[in-house]
C-alpha cells in the first residue's frame, strides 16, 4: 500500500488560515473538509495541464480543475500567451476597451440566446446582474429559482422559510445569516423536473414574478421535454426565462446547453469555463430584455478589465480550434470506461455516468452503510495515489490517456479498499480522516 502523501505544509497553512481568514478559504468547495482532510492537499504552488504540484512538492492528477473554471487545462500556453501580451499593453485602461465589442460579437455568434451582452468578473455577480435586469425590465420583484446562483443577498434569501439543517432545499447546510430578513419570500425555489410545481408557483405569484432562473442541467441531460415545458410556462405567464450556465456552459458545447437542447432562454448567465481560470462572467440575452439595463445602475470598475476579456476571447477560439465537443466525448468516454472497469475489477457495485466533460461516480453502498464513509474513503485512497478528485470528475482538454490510465489504476485499488471496509466492517481502521462534508445540497444533479 503506498504511503499517504506528506501534506504537512498544507496542514500548517490551513491552521494559520484559521487565524487570518474567517472560514479559512474564499470558496466553500475549497475547504479541506470537502476532500480527505489530512490526506488531500489543500494548497498548491503551481499547476500545468491536467496536474498540479502542492506546497509539499507532491504532484497530483487534477479532476477538480478549479471546480470547472479551468476547461482547456491549467496554465494553457495559448491563453496565457494572449494574457501576457495584453498585460504588456495594459490590463485596465482609463478608456473603454474595444475587446468588449470583440467578445460580444463572439458570444452573440456562439450562444443562441445572445443579442446583447454585459460583463462581470464572476458567476454569482453575473447572476445578481441578471436578477437586477429581470426585475428592472418587468417591474416585478419575485424570482423563481432552481439551482445554485451564488452568494448574493437576492439569492440567499431563498433559504428563509426552510430549516437550514434538515430542509431539503434550496440548500441544507446554509443559514441566511446576514441576508436582510426583508427579502424573505422574494425568491422562491422550485424542484428540478417538476413542471406541476413550477406551474403552481407561477399561478400563486401571478403578476409578481419577474423571472425563472435555473440551471438547465449539471452533469446529466435534462429529462425529455422538461426544458421545453419550462419555456412554455415562462411564455404563458410572461416571465423572463434565465438559464444559469455558469457550470454547464461551454462544457457540452460552445454555445452552452441551449445549443444542444434547442431550448433558448431569454437571458443566459456565463462564467467559469469561458475564460479558462481568469476572472470573468457575462450576462447575455435577447435585445428587448437586455436593453432596459441601460437605465439601471449596473456598474463596476473591473468589468472592463482586459485580462478577462482577452482570456475569454482566446478560450472560446481555442475551444473551437481544438474541436472541444468531440475531444470531450473521447476523454469522457475513456474516463467513464476506466472508472466502470475499476468498479468491476474491485467487485464493487455502482456506475460512472454523466456528461463526457463531467462524469460522476456513484459507489453503491449496501443498506446500513453510510455512503459518506465509502465516498470519503475513496477520495482518501485516490489522494494516497496522487489523484485529486471528488465523485464528480471535471475533465479538461489537457487530460491525456495516461492521466486516465493512472486514474483508473488508482480507482481500482481505492475501490478495493472501500470493498474491504464494507465487507469486513473496517471503516474505523481504514478511514484516517473525518467524513467529507457536503457544503450544501444543490438542487440540480
Ligand atoms: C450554476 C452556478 N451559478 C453561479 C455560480 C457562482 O459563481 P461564482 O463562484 O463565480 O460566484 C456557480 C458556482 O459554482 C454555479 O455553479
Amino acid at each position: 500500500m503506498p504511503q499517504f502523501p506528506d501534506v504537512s505544509k498544507s496542514t500548517a497553512l490551513y491552521a494559520r488560515a484559521g487565524e487570518l481568514i474567517p472560514g479559512r478559504v474564499q470558496l466553500i468547495s475549497r475547504r479541506a473538509d470537502q476532500f480527505a482532510n489530512g490526506v488531500s492537499p489543500v494548497y498548491a504552488q503551481r499547476a500545468k495541464g491536467s496536474r498540479f504540484i502542492d506546497v509539499d512538492e507532491n504532484e497530483f492528477v487534477d479532476w477538480v480543475n478549479a471546480v470547472g473554471a479551468v476547461i482547456l487545462g491549467h496554465a494553457d500556453d495559448v491563453v496565457d500567451g494572449a494574457v501576457i501580451e495584453q498585460i504588456r499593453r495594459g490590463s485596465l485602461y482609463t478608456l473603454n476597451s474595444p475587446l468588449e465589442l470583440e467578445l460580444a460579437d463572439e458570444l452573440i455568434k456562439a450562444i443562441p440566446s445572445a443579442q446583447m451582452v454585459r460583463y462581470t468578473k464572476g458567476g454569482g455577480e453575473a447572476c445578481a446582474v441578471a436578477a437586477r435586469i429581470a426585475r428592472g425590465a418587468t417591474g416585478r420583484d419575485k424570482i423563481l429559482i432552481c439551482g445554485y446562483h451564488g452568494w448574493h443577498d437576492w439569492y440567499q434569501a431563498a433559504n428563509y422559510g426552510v430549516d437550514p439543517v434538515s430542509g431539503e432545499y434550496p440548500f441544507a447546510g446554509i443559514e441566511p445569516i446576514g441576508v436582510p430578513a426583508g427579502l424573505a419570500g422574494s425568491v422562491v425555489p422550485f424542484r428540478y423536473g417538476d413542471l406541476n410545481m413550477l406551474e403552481d408557483l407561477l399561478k400563486q405569484h401571478a403578476g409578481e414574478t419577474a423571472a425563472i432562473m435555473m440551471e438547465p442541467c449539471r452533469s446529466e441531460p435534462p429529462p425529455a421535454g422538461y426544458l421545453e415545458g419550462v419555456q412554455a410556462l415562462a411564455r404563458a405567464h410572461e416571465v423572463i426565462l434565465i438559464f444559469d450556465e455558469v457550470s454547464c456552459g461551454w462544457r457540452q458545447a460552445i454555445g452552452g446547453m441551449q445549443a444542444v437542447t434547442g431550448v433558448t432562454p431569454d437571458m443566459t448567465v456565463l462564467a467559469k469555463a469561458m475564460s479558462n481560470g481568469y476572472p470573468m462572467g457575462a450576462v447575455v440575452g435577447a435585445r428587448e430584455v437586455m436593453e432596459p439595463a441601460a437605465r439601471m445602475f449596473i456598474s463596476s470598475s473591473y468589468w472592463s478589465d482586459n485580462i478577462g476579456l482577452v482570456a475569454s476571447l482566446t478560450t472560446i477560439r481555442e475551444l473551437k480550434r481544438r474541436d472541444s465537443a468531440r475531444r470531450f466525448d473521447e476523454i469522457g468516454e475513456s474516463l467513464r470506461r476506466a472508472l466502470n472497469q475499476a468498479l468491476a475489477d474491485a467487485g464493487m457495485g455502482g456506475a460512472c455516468r454523466g456528461f463526457s466533460s463531467n462524469p460522476m461516480l456513484a459507489i453503491q453502498s449496501p443498506p446500513g452503510v453510510d455512503p459518506r464513509k465509502a465516498n470519503t474513503l475513496f477520495i482518501q485512497e485516490m489522494a494516497r495515489r496522487n489523484v485529486h478528485c471528488s465523485l464528480s470528475f471535471k475533465a479538461t482538454l489537457a487530460h491525456t490517456e495516461e492521466d486516465i490510465r493512472v486514474t483508473g489504476a488508482a480507482a481500482t485499488e481505492a475501490l478495493k479498499v472501500v470493498k474491504d471496509a464494507i465487507e469486513h466492517d473496517r471503516f474505523d481502521q481504514l478511514l484516517v480522516v473525518d467524513l467529507k462534508k457536503e457544503p450544501f445540497r444543490r438542487q440540480v444533479a
